[in-house]
C-alpha cells in the first residue's frame, strides 16, 4: 500500500500499466464515489481538496469534511495551504488514514487564489518549497506515508522545469502534474511537450493528469512522458470503470453508485451534487431528452423514480 513503492515498481516493469488515480474533485470525491472508482480499476484515490485552516479548527468539522473507509485505500488527501504549520498540523490529524497527503497548488478558482491558496502558490515557488520541505522533515519518518504535490505547469517552459526541481529537491515523494496552465479551458489539449521536458529534468515519479478519457490517452502520456502514474477527473466522473478498459460507462455503476451513497450516506448528503453526479454517470446511457429529464428531478425520490423507469435502479 504504499503508493511510492507503486510507482517506483511499475518505472521498473517495461509495458506495464502505469498507476491509476482518481484525482482530487470537490464535492465529488467523495468516499462513495472514491470506493465506486476503487471497485473498478483505480489503484489510488484522491479526497477532495480540503482547506487546511478549517480542518484544522475543529474535530466536527474534521469528521464533516473528511470521511474514509479502510476499503477504499490506498487513499490521498489533498490540502490547500500556505503555511507550512498549518499543513504540517492537517496532516498529522490524518496520517491514520490514508497513504498521504497532497499540496494543492493547481485549483485556478478565483475564490481559492484570492485568498493566496491553490494555483496562488505558483507564484510563490518557495512557499511550497518550504510547505514540502516542513512536511518531509516532519512526517517523512512515517512508514508508507507520502507528501507530494499537485501542480499545473506554468506558461513559461524553464519556470516549470525549475519549480519541479525545486520540488524534487525538498523531497516530495512524487509530483502531480496537470499538463496545462492555470489560465487554460479544460478543453484545450494538454501540454504533452512541456511533460516530456519535466520528464527529463526530474527523477521522482510523475503522475499525469489531464484529459484522461480512455486507455489510448493514458497510452499517449505514458509513451511520451514515462510517466508512472495517470490521474483522470473528468473521465472517471463519466466511466468510473475508465481505467478497467472498458470505453463506455456501465449501467450497472449506476446501481453501485446509489447503493454506496445509501451506505455511507453521511458524506454525501447534498442532493444536487448527487443529481449531478448521476447526470455525469448516466451522460451515455440516456439520450438527450432524458438527461434534460433527469436535471429537472427535484428530490431523491424522484431521482429514484427516474433512474428505475429507465432500468438503472432496482
Ligand atoms: C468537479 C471538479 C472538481 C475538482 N476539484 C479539484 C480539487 O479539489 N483539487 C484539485 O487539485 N483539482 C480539482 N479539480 C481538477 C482535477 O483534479 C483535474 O486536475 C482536472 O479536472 C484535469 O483532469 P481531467 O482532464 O481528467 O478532468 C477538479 C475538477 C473537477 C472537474
Amino acid at each position: 500500500m504504499d503508493v511510492v513503492e507503486m510507482l517506483r515498481q511499475t518505472r521498473e516493469k517495461k509495458n506495464s500499466r502505469p498507476i491509476t488515480f482518481s484525482a482530487p474533485m470537490v464535492r465529488y470525491s467523495t468516499l462513495p464515489f472514491r470506493m465506486l472508482c476503487h471497485n473498478h480499476g483505480c489503484d489510488v484515490v484522491f479526497s477532495p481538496m480540503i482547506v487546511a485552516k478549517g480542518f484544522n479548527k475543529s474535530e466536527q468539522l474534521r469528521n464533516i469534511e473528511l470521511q474514509s473507509d479502510p476499503l477504499e485505500r490506498p487513499l490521498l488527501v489533498q490540502f490547500a495551504s500556505k503555511d507550512a504549520e498549518e499543513f504540517v498540523t492537517a496532516s498529522e490529524y490524518v496520517v491514520n488514514q490514508c497513504e498521504g497527503v497532497n499540496l494543492n497548488c493547481g485549483c485556478p478558482s478565483k475564490k481559492v487564489r484570492k485568498v493566496g491558496l491553490g494555483s496562488a502558490l505558483l507564484d510563490k515557488p518557495e512557499l511550497i518549497a518550504d510547505i514540502i520541505k516542513t512536511s518531509h522533515s516532519r512526517l517523512g519518518e512515517k512508514q508508507n506515508f507520502s507528501v507530494s504535490a499537485k501542480i499545473r505547469i506554468l506558461p513559461d517552459q524553464g519556470e516549470t522545469i525549475e519549480l519541479c526541481k525545486r520540488i524534487e529537491k525538498m523531497h516530495s515523494d512524487f509530483i502531480i502534474i496537470h499538463a496545462r496552465n492555470r489560465f487554460q479551458k479544460d478543453h484545450e489539449t494538454p501540454n504533452y511537450e512541456m511533460m516530456s521536458l519535466i520528464r527529463d529534468s526530474i527523477q521522482i515519479p510523475i503522475v499525469a493528469n489531464g484529459s484522461i478519457f480512455n486507455q489510448q490517452d493514458w497510452e499517449l502520456y505514458k509513451n511520451k512522458t514515462r510517466c508512472e502514474g495517470v490521474m483522470s477527473a473528468r473521465g472517471l466522473l463519466k466511466n468510473p470503470g475508465m481505467f478497467e478498459g472498458s470505453t463506455l460507462t456501465k449501467p450497472e455503476y449506476v446501481q453501485e453508485l446509489w447503493d454506496l451513497i445509501k451506505k455511507h450516506k453521511a458524506s454525501h448528503s447534498k442532493y444536487e451534487t448527487t443529481k449531478k453526479m448521476f447526470g455525469r454517470i448516466t451522460n451515455d446511457l440516456l439520450n438527450k431528452n432524458d438527461r434534460i429529464l433527469l436535471q429537472q428531478c427535484k428530490n431523491e425520490e424522484q431521482l429514484k423514480e427516474f433512474l428505475s423507469e429507465r432500468d438503472l435502479l432496482n
